[in-house]
């Protein structure tokens, strides 16, 4: 029932969050912090994140916490009440959606030799 138009706007979220977590070379175990977990590129990358086995963390808007539990996040933080760097989580990818986050602050969530990626820098 789709229009050529809408089902065009479909993969364009999982295709950017998969290419840019295979960049991150995410691995089954590690820790990785979306920012931005509600959007295109950010509501897939939690799910294929969690395919690959990762432990997820979402951090996005109060209105759509349930929706990235229900994407599968172990986790979420919403922005609007707690700042996302206040924690003593450490991740192995840090996956900025929507670019909105601080990077310095991203940089102290990092474990050592973690994975910064911000997808809003446009594809090779
Ligand atoms: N590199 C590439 O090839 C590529 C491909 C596609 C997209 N992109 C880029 O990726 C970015 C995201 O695109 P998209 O289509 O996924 O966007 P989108 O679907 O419009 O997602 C935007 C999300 O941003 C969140 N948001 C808004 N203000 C926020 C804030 N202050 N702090 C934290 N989160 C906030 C909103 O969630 P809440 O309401 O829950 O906060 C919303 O779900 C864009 O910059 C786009 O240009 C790049």
């Amino acid at each position: 029932n789709l229009s050529y138009g809408e089902a065009a706007a479909i993969p364009i979220g999982a295709r950017t969050a998969l290419f840019f977590l295979r960049k991150a070379d995410i691995k089954s175990g590690q820790s990785v912090l979306v920012y931005g977990a509600s959007g295109s590129v950010g509501s897939y990358a939690v799910q294929i994140a969690k395919y690959f086995g990762a432990k997820v963390t979402g951090v996005c808007s109060t209105t759509n916490l349930e929706l990235v539990k229900s994407l599968g996040a172990d986790n979420v933080i919403d922005y609007t009440v707690k700042g996302f760097s206040r924690t003593d989580e450490r991740y192995d990818v840090i996956f900025e959606a929507v670019n909105k986050s601080s990077f310095s602050a991203c940089m102290k969530l990092l474990k050592r030799n973690g994975t910064y990626i911000n997808v809003t820098e446009p594809l090779p």
